[in-house]
């Protein structure tokens, strides 16, 4: 007899329990991490939505705690933090300071739910009065000092009670400073969730409005970012993050970039988080309100493809909408 392959899939996907059985990959409340926007420009009870970011809002360092609110009531357990300041400067100083947005912040949040795993941006492009990543000299960025200013943030968020860390840079030697700095600070217990494989994309332009950059922004990131033709540079990256000390590798943005997250899955030792960026996500929102396609539909597709890709983690800005029909 012929073996009919056919008919075999067939039968494999005419029963809806069958198919809900043999799923590879399901969502579950506990793949995502939801970012939040936190601004020192606004106060008690305010939030403001953001343009390019449909659904997406900016809190106060009040308000974030009702979206918290909201989050855990859905299942999820774990945030990762972006601070937006009033005042920026050529050293991004307010970077680091104790009663800077996110330190209030973390603090707050962490008073109010301990388990809550707390991830926090660590980066100086927010507090830049020219927005890029790091501190300019002579119209380079001078990797050295730096790392030292990122020590520093590192420092002040273990000290208000963060549990990682995730410089998003691209800083040469990042990981192995922030490690040495926060060890000998006693703060080993705070883990680094290292930017490891960030390419110069044109999918953070909904991310740079709701951080603050945009305006001051002119520049690009080509000096420190990866091209997107450079497979191999993510894989590099991502290794010498691992040996630098790095806790978890970030691939982003995730879905143009399956073939590095596949490759760090199966071939890497560490967790592989993607993130599914501001442009990623909006793309959708707006393809969705467009009526060409199912938003819910494709966001959640998009979910379950990288998990497929090997991502053990999601960074997702519709965290809390995905999980709430796939608890
Ligand atoms: C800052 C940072 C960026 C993102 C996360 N951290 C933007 C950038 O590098 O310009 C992008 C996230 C997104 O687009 O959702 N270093
Ligand atoms: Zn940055």
């Amino acid at each position: 007899m012929i073996l009919n392959s056919f008919s075999r899939m067939h039968r494999y996907r005419q029963s809806p329990n069958l198919r809900k059985m043999l799923s590879e990959h399901k969502l579950h409340r506990s793949d995502f991490i939801y970012p939040l926007f936190v601004s020192e420009q606004l106060k008690d009870g305010e939030k403001a939505p953001i343009d390019g970011l449909p659904g997406v809002f900016q809190y106060s360092v009040e308000s974030v705690l009702d979206e918290c609110d909201r989050a855990v009531s859905k299942g999820i357990l774990s945030i990762i933090l972006f601070g937006i300041p009033t005042v920026k400067d050529l050293k991004a100083s307010k970077s680091y300071v104790s009663d800077g947005v996110v330190q209030r912040a973390i603090k707050r949040i962490k008073s109010k739910y301990p388990d809550l795993y707390i991830i926090a941006d660590l980066c100086l492009c927010a507090y830049t009065s020219h927005g890029h990543c790091g501190v300019i000299e002579h119209d380079e960025i001078d990797n050295d000092e730096t790392l030292l200013i990122m020590n520093k943030i590192a420092n002040s968020y273990a000290v208000a009670g963060v549990d990682c860390v995730a410089p998003s840079g691209m800083m040469d030697g990042t990981v192995q400073s922030l490690r040495n700095s926060l060890d000998s600070a006693n703060y080993s217990s705070v883990s680094i969730m290292a930017y490891s494989a960030k390419f110069e994309s044109s999918l953070y332009g909904p991310f740079r409005e709701a951080s603050g950059v945009s305006d001051s922004f002119k520049g690009d990131r080509k000096g420190y970012q990866i091209a997107p033709t450079q497979y191999k540079e993510g894989l590099m990256e991502a290794s010498l993050d691992f040996e630098e000390g790095s806790d978890f590798v970030i691939v982003k943005p995730a879905l143009w970039y399956m073939d590095v997250i596949k490759t760090l899955s199966e071939e890497g030792p560490l967790p592989v988080v993607g993130y599914h960026v501001s442009g990623e996500y909006s793309m959708i929102k707006a393809a969705g309100k467009a009526g060409m396609i199912d938003e819910s539909l494709a966001m959640r597709e998009a979910m379950l493809c990288l998990k497929r890709s090997g991502c053990s983690l999601i960074i997702s800005y519709a965290a809390c909408d995905v999980v709430c029909d796939s608890i």
